[in-house]
């Protein structure tokens, strides 16, 4: 009698059980201070450096973003482009756009030929395939209004590790190894990152004198000089050597943009995120917005019930994203429409709880194989409460292959991010639409999105990863298991995830993510799945404990990044 009457209040003590705190894949790290999350633990030290002698959380994130130029070279840039978001202690919010542009001669059918068929590599490899680098004029941009130290101060840690060198680590020289086909192709790239062959090795010095070079030149003449100076001819005649498009007028004439962030709520937090021309905040906030009508909490994490729901709202969400979105400065976007709650409510009636909705009857398409992906992320909080979260990248890993000769860096193969030709799928198997078409000094699509989330309107959680289109649904994830399923930062970042982009239509899961039971479930409801499951992102993630004030950090387990704080 007493037995049966123990149980149900036992039941309810579990029931009431707070969310867990301890999880089986640790603990993020903890700092009283600030905290800088990257994919380089070298890179990480920089940042928490800055802090430390009294920088802001802005002044970080530069010194944090040219470092990862010299340590992890895949993605980290000066070629490249990317968005910071920015939160400041005060309030304030502000994205920088420094996406790259298309080159004035850019047109709508460079990479085509005359039967209109798409030319392989031709948007994805080499000279022709590059668009204008946006990171050293958003990282100025950013310093300029929101920073506190000058230009010089937050170069010179990437100089000194450009010129002293830094020790490969085993994930580094392992990237290098593997990206050995594409970085073969131009001399200057076999000469620097493979040593014509003779491939480093971990725990080997990487000294790169050409870039500390560039890096010394930008210090001493300031910013403007990749854009108008020696630099700016070097980059020129790599162009002219290679037949690239890009001219001088091309490289004065970029602007880093700051635009209004993105704003929402999910179960009462407060989500800002970034606008056009990412495509990430439109789609993560039309995912949120569609799954708050559900209990997601009581599904069950990863329960075929659960993994159904979320595939359902990526379908719609990236259905979308092909049909309406593109550069805001050149096409018409419904943004207001695509992130209304109204639209969500919506979409959300026409989601079968059991059975999976076909792609092709919400839009046209093929399905296409995944390749590689880079980019990378890095989120830094400071003491006074001021937040970055940037996430920029050379688009492929490596880029475009191609190292301005004498410059040191690799620049970025951005151009494949424009539709090509519509109907075609990208190098992400992406379908893209006419707004998304290449025009002169348009930028193209992306799919990064830095995330900043409030907790009774204090900054909460703050993260972002690579992944080229699984970037979005990589940040969606994270905030449900935060959000909805209250797990510690470093689990909300270690748990399985899926990924469905509406085409091609299937879903992608990672290694061990999904058990046997639950992949027969879901295609018992109509779900295909990739042949093969796979990683996917490189989430870099900060939380402030309400409670504490404490900065906890965690960088993804997939790859080799590491939270450092202070
Ligand atoms: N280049 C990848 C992205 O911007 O989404």
């Amino acid at each position: 009698m007493k037995k049966r009457g123990l149980l149900p209040i036992l039941m309810l003590l579990v029931m009431l059980e707070p969310p867990p705190t301890s999880a089986f894949v640790g603990q993020p790290v903890r700092a009283r201070h600030g905290l800088v999350a990257s994919t380089h633990e070298v890179a990480s030290r920089v940042g928490v450096e800055i802090l430390q002698r009294g920088g802001n959380a802005v002044d970080a994130a530069v010194a944090v973003a040219l470092a990862l130029a010299v340590v992890h070279p895949a993605a980290g840039n000066l070629g490249g482009g990317g968005f910071m978001l920015i939160r400041l202690a005060d309030g304030r919010t502000t994205v920088i756009d420094y996406r790259e542009m298309a080159p004035a001669r850019a047109h709508r059918d460079m990479y085509v030929d005359e039967k209109g068929e798409i030319i392989p590599e031709a948007s994805t490899v080499g000279h022709r395939a590059v668009a204008v680098p946006g990171t050293v004029a958003g990282l100025a941009l950013a310093l300029e209004k929101y920073g506190t130290m000058s230009w010089a101060d937050v170069c010179r840690p990437a100089e000194r590790l450009a010129r002293e060198g830094v020790v490969l680590t085993h994930a580094e020289a392992e990237s290098l190894k593997r990206a050995a086909q594409l970085l073969s192709r131009f001399p200057e790239s076999r000469r620097i990152f493979l040593r014509d062959g003779r491939y480093y090795e971990e725990g080997e010095i990487f000294r790169q004198p050409e870039l500390a070079e560039t890096l010394r030149r930008l210090i001493e003449h300031g910013p403007r000089e990749f854009y108008e100076g020696e630099t700016a001819r070097r980059i020129l005649a790599e162009m002219e050597a290679g037949g690239g498009v890009i001219t001088l007028d091309d490289l004065r004439n970029y602007r880093a943009i700051e635009r209004e962030p993105l704003r929402t709520t999910y179960r009462g937090y407060e989500l800002i995120t970034v606008p056009p021309p990412s495509s990430g905040g439109v789609a993560l906030i039309e995912m949120l917005h569609i799954l708050e009508g559900f209990d997601l909490r009581a599904l069950g994490h990863n329960s075929a019930d659960y993994v159904h729901l979320l595939v359902e709202a990526m379908r719609r969400a990236f259905a979308d994203r092909a049909q309406f979105l593109g550069d805001p400065d050149f096409a018409r976007i419904p943004v207001k429409g695509l992130t209304s709650r109204r639209y969500a409510e919506a979409l959300r009636q026409t989601i079968d709880p059991k059975r999976a909705t076909p792609s092709a009857t919400l839009s046209g398409g093929d399905a296409f194989a995944y390749e590689s992906e880079h980019t990378t992320h890095f989120t830094v909080v400071d003491a006074a409460g001021n937040v970055v979260a940037n996430t920029y990248t050379l688009n492929g890993s490596y880029g475009s292959g191609v190292t301005v000769r004498g410059a040191g860096f690799l620049l970025n193969n951005e151009m494949d991010d424009f539709t090509s030709k519509p109907g075609a799928p990208n190098m992400f198997g992406l379908l893209q639409s006419e707004a998304n078409q290449i025009a002169p000094r348009k930028r193209p699509l992306s799919a990064m999105t830095p995330t900043i989330v409030l907790k009774d309107g204090k900054p909460w959680l703050a993260l972002g990863s690579p992944g080229g289109p699984t970037i979005i649904n990589t940040v969606l994830q994270i905030i449900l298991n935060a959000i909805d399923f209250g797990m510690n930062l470093q689990q909300a970042l270690a748990m399985p995830r899926v990924h469905h982009q509406w085409m091609p239509d299937q879903i992608v899961y990672e290694p061990f993510g999904l058990s046997r039971d639950t992949i027969e479930a879901l295609r018992a409801r109509g779900h295909a799945f990739t042949e093969r499951p796979r990683y996917m992102g490189d989430a870099q993630a900060i939380m402030i404990e309400p409670e504490t004030g404490m900065r906890l950090g965690a960088s993804d387990p997939r790859r080799d990044g590491k939270p450092v704080g202070y």
